[in-house]
């Protein structure tokens, strides 16, 4: 989709749609107001019917209007004017894409931002509008066989905007958004594709492909011979089990100043998830398709960097496997020694994520970063303690967890600082390696990150655990895009 900023005012500016607020209680927008003046007061007679309420989200299609610049009308409604926030207006806006999405317009023009979105200026309402509008149109790469894929009708999008003095701003909020929706919808058509399709060699090709696309980026695909020349015992543990081979996936994007050091963002990258000789149980198991997710959001945030051209270097590095049961797959009580030489015991061949994720901290070493971030859908107590609507973080640096957070909420993608500390990592212990790779059930996600916090001496280091965040499950199922937005927003900013 398209998108353009309009300055003219809904009785002025031709279009096939234009898209308008009403408050609770039937108080019209601004533009509402001024439109209903071009369109013999349909609009308020709507709302004294009581067709229209106000409440978000709730719509009116009006069509067949003579003597107005617009085909169309989509009237919706944005609940109170001071609870007019930024959730209010994504709800909105969404709702009414959908309707005009069921219209045969091919432009539309919104101005429900026009009277202000709570405190949000003008660049983050415009990249909120876009992002939205871009995502309405996300379609899963599906592999139905009956229904031929229909191109949507919308193509262009204007979003008006109240001064022309914020033309600049609007303007570069449309190109990040257009950068962080290209990075969610990468990371979404990996991690919807099914384990069958989205083997680890599958995310080595697309890492070749993001470079052959992108001309700042390089990649490197280590397979298994070179990870264990490099004494990944740890990574090469998981992959036991398949038959499909592994892979280090390894990512440059250098685009900043000269031996400036990177950030390296590290991804888990388990294609399918069984849980190994641990075996899982069969509900949902489907879902541990989506366990790559975090290699995914990876791919995604270069995609999103390499499209805004921005200038800082950044590493990705990618361990991607199975996890199995078979006559040649870890079992519990095995040890493995990792590449930092710390012996782990592995207790429960389900703890798999943070087995691949410390070798590659560890690998990441090399590139001498000033910040290591992992993404991982690492525990399903993460999902207990915070639900599906925020991520957890973890870190050994505070300052680095309160500019991630704030980078979450910047683009309403947020996360949660919790915990991390000696008292969690010593229920670590084992009887017989330097620790083990599970700690109860108590604080799972917690003890989760204590493991990895092993492996980053030295190192700033932060842990986002997406289990809960980055796919939706039941009648929606499917890869939600996050923590891209997060990501993407924390390295704009840096
Ligand atoms: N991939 C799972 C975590 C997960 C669970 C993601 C549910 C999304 C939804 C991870 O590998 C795992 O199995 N973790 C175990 C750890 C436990 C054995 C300590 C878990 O959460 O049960
Ligand atoms: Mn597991
Ligand atoms: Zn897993």
């Amino acid at each position: 989709m398209e998108f353009f900023l309009s300055f003219a005012g809904p009785a002025k500016q031709r279009t096939d749609c234009a898209i308008v607020g009403v408050y609770d209680k039937g108080v019209l927008s601004a533009a509402a107001e001024e439109l209903d003046k071009r369109i013999d007061g349909r609009i308020a007679r709507l709302v004294k019917r009581g067709d229209l309420r106000g409440k978000t989200g709730d719509l009116v299609l009006l069509a067949d209007l003579s003597g107005a610049p617009v085909e169309r009308v989509v009237v919706v409604g944005l609940g109170g004017r001071n609870t007019f926030k930024r959730k209010q207006y994504r709800k909105a806006l969404a709702s009414a894409l959908a309707a005009v999405a069921r219209t045969g317009a091919k432009d539309a023009v919104s101005y429900l931002g026009l009277d202000g979105v709570g405190d949000t200026d003008t660049y983050a309402m415009t990249r909120v509008a876009v992002e939205v509008a871009a995502n309405s149109q996300y379609r899963i790469a599906d592999h139905k066989t009956s229904n031929k894929r229909q191109k949507p009708s919308l193509v262009k999008l204007g979003i008006a905007i109240a001064g022309r003095g914020e033309r600049g701003n609007a303007e570069r909020a449309i190109e990040h958004a257009q950068g962080i929706v290209a990075g969610m919808s990468l990371m979404r058509n990996l991690a919807n594709e099914p384990a069958n399709f989205c083997t680890p060699g599958y995310l080595a090709k697309a890492a070749r492909t993001l470079a052959r696309e992108h001309r700042k980026i390089r990649v490197r695909v280590l397979n298994e011979a070179e990870c264990r020349r490099l004494q990944m015992g740890s990574f090469l543990s998981v992959t036991n089990g398949t038959e499909e081979p592994a892979y280090l996936i390894v990512l440059e994007y250098r685009n900043g100043a000269r031996g400036e050091a990177p950030t390296a963002l590290i991804g888990k990258g388990v294609t399918f998830d069984t849980g190994g000789i641990s075996l899982k149980p069969p509900p949902a198991m489907d879902e541990m398709k989506f366990d790559m997710s975090g290699a995914a959001s990876v791919l995604g945030t270069f995609k999103a960097i390499a499209t805004l051209d921005l200038p800082i270097n950044l590493v990705g590095v990618v361990p991607t496997c199975e996890n199995m049961p078979s006559g040649r797959a870890t079992k519990p009580g095995d040890i493995v020694k990792s590449m930092s030489g710390q012996t782990i015991e592995v207790l429960n061949t389900d703890a798999e994520g943070r087995l691949i994720l410390c070798d590659a901290i560890t690998y990441a070493r090399r590139f001498k970063p000033d910040v290591v971030i992992d993404i991982a859908t690492l525990t399903g107590a993460c999902v207990v303690a915070l639900g599906n609507h925020l991520s957890g973080l973890f870190s050994n640096d505070d300052d680095l967890a309160a500019t991630l957070e704030e980078a979450g909420r910047r683009a309403d993608d947020r996360a949660w600082h919790l915990p991390i500390g000696e008292e969690y990592t010593e229920q670590l212990k084992s009887n017989f390696a330097d620790f083990a790779n599970v700690a109860g059930r108590e604080g799972g996600a917690i003890t989760a990150a204590c493991f990895l916090s092993k492996f980053t001496d030295g190192l700033k280091w932060a842990h986002l655990d997406v289990a809960g965040t980055a796919y939706q499950g039941g009648s929606q199922k499917g890869s939600t895009g996050r923590p891209v937005p997060l990501l993407v927003d924390y390295l704009l900013n840096k």
